[in-house]
């Protein structure tokens, strides 16, 4: 049976809408059962309510504490039955307390090849330090900021004459297609997260964790 899963979000929610079309085709081990949000105004909101998916609004403002806004969330969270939360552009810093309590339930897309540019402003970074090959990652989220064991990576080319915005725009294709790929990973037992490692199954071939258009 499909694995309830909520995706978090704070803004547009591309890789929102990438996860909930493909949990809407036959078979997939998972279905998008609520998207949540700390910002009323997050315009994935508009897309998740078009794709018929339920959404709900914790807005972290109106809450006094940081504890106190996540006690608000995980209660939604306990309420639509959700069994693993997908991170997606959601821009709020998780206590202890919230991802001890998701350990092995919870992922984050991240726009580096990690354990490099852990943090913000990774496009610009990787321009900076002259990498020729950039990408994402896929990651159990731990305490420790992009920190997590690693499920899946996509690795894209830098090319001459790249801004911030051509490479952002070059990893968000393959964004797109690896966060699918890692949740159904981790939702039909190919990827679990043991001993602070990612333990892959054996009747997994390798297949989806690595991307690379080149
Ligand atoms: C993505 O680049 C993701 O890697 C990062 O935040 C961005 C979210 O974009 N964590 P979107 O809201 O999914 O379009």
């Amino acid at each position: 049976m499909a694995r309830r899963v909520a995706v978090l979000i704070s803004g547009r929610g591309s890789n929102m809408v990438s996860l909930i079309e493909a949990a809407s085709a036959p078979g997939f081990p998972a279905e998008i059962a609520l998207v949540l949000s700390n910002r009323p105004d997050a315009a994935g909101l508009e897309r998740a309510r078009a794709a018929g998916i339920a959404t709900a609004v914790i807005d972290h403002k109106s809450h006094p504490t940081r504890e106190d806004f996540e006690q608000a969330m995980d209660a939604v969270l306990t309420r639509h039955r959700v069994e693993f939360i997908c991170l997606a552009g959601f821009m709020r810093v998780l206590t202890d307390w919230f991802v001890e309590r998701w350990t092995g339930r919870m992922i984050n897309i991240h726009p580096s090849l990690l354990p490099l540019f852990r943090g913000v402003h990774t496009h610009r970074r990787a321009l900076e330090e002259g990498v020729l090959i950039h990408g994402c990652t896929v990651h159990f989220v731990v305490p420790e900021l992009d920190a997590g064991p690693i499920i899946a990576q996509a690795a894209v080319p830098v090319i001459p004459g790249d801004t911030e915005e051509s490479l952002a725009a070059r990893i968000l294709v393959q964004e797109h297609l690896l966060y699918p790929q890692a949740l159904r990973m981790i939702c039909d037992g190919s990827a679990r997260l043991e001993g602070g490692r990612v333990a892959f199954s054996q009747r997994w071939n390798g297949e989806g964790a690595l991307r690379s258009p080149i």
